[in-house]
């Protein structure tokens, strides 16, 4: 067995007080994202992502955020993946942030619909062209294939496809989800494991702001 209970960090770094915390939640994430980025934390824009298929059968993987504001959290993806798959039956979908050096984390809730296709089409041409192609070639993303050679095969093949600078179009099967956040919650870490912990629920057009036990 591994043995892991004698690893533990103490945190002291910051806290968080009711006092200090912005009304609107989203500002509160675009701050602590903000501070993250600031610090040249690697990829503070890197999330968990939970859904769960029609059965509840829950799964997760890590996404970039490519935006955060009053429309939503949006990350890219394959509708045609696992994530994409679960999210056309279940279109709901918790999303975690962990910025371990800042000892935060971050959850926020919500329902899942998809990026406009004129968004989704900017965003994809605006990736370097090489990530275009896979974006073709990883399809349908979470399918098993036979070898990397197949992969690499095929990402040969659409480079012939579209020489030079021919444009790539976006493939229907690959595009954004954003989820229309309900519940955030922020956490930060304290001495003692007495962390701060306040949720965010809308009531009605207004933010609740509860603390909850760590
Ligand atoms: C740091 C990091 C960033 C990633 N970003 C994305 C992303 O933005 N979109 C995506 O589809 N997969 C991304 N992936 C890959 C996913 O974690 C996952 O392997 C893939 O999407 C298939 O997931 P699924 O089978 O659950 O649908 C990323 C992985 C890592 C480790």
């Amino acid at each position: 067995m591994t043995d892991l209970t004698g690893l533990r960090l103490s945190y002291t770094r910051a806290e968080l007080r009711r006092a200090a915390l912005h009304a609107n939640p989203l500002h509160q994430f675009q701050a602590w994202l903000q501070e993250a980025l600031e610090a040249g934390l690697r990829e503070p824009y890197a999330l968990s992502l939970a859904t769960a298929d029609a059965s509840g059968r829950p799964s997760v993987r890590t996404v970039l955020l490519r935006g955060a504001g009053e429309e939503g959290l949006t990350f890219y993806t394959n509708f045609e993946s696992h994530k994409g798959r679960d999210l056309g039956a279940n279109p709901q979908a918790e999303l975690l942030f962990h910025w371990a050096e800042h000892e935060r984390q971050v959850r926020a809730f919500g329902p899942v619909t998809r990026v406009p296709d004129d968004e989704a089409d900017a965003y994809f041409h605006a990736r370097p062209r090489e990530s275009q192609l896979a974006a073709h070639a990883s399809a349908p993303q979470s399918a098993p294939i036979a070898s990397r050679e197949a992969l690499e095969a095929t990402f040969a093949d659409l480079h012939a496809r579209y020489p030079g600078k021919t444009p790539v179009p976006r493939p229907a099967f690959w595009g954004g989800f954003r989820v229309q956040v309900q519940e955030w919650e922020f956490w930060q870490g304290r001495a003692n494991r007495l962390h701060d912990r306040f949720r965010y629920i809308r009531a009605g057009g207004e933010w609740q702001i509860t603390r909850l036990m760590p």
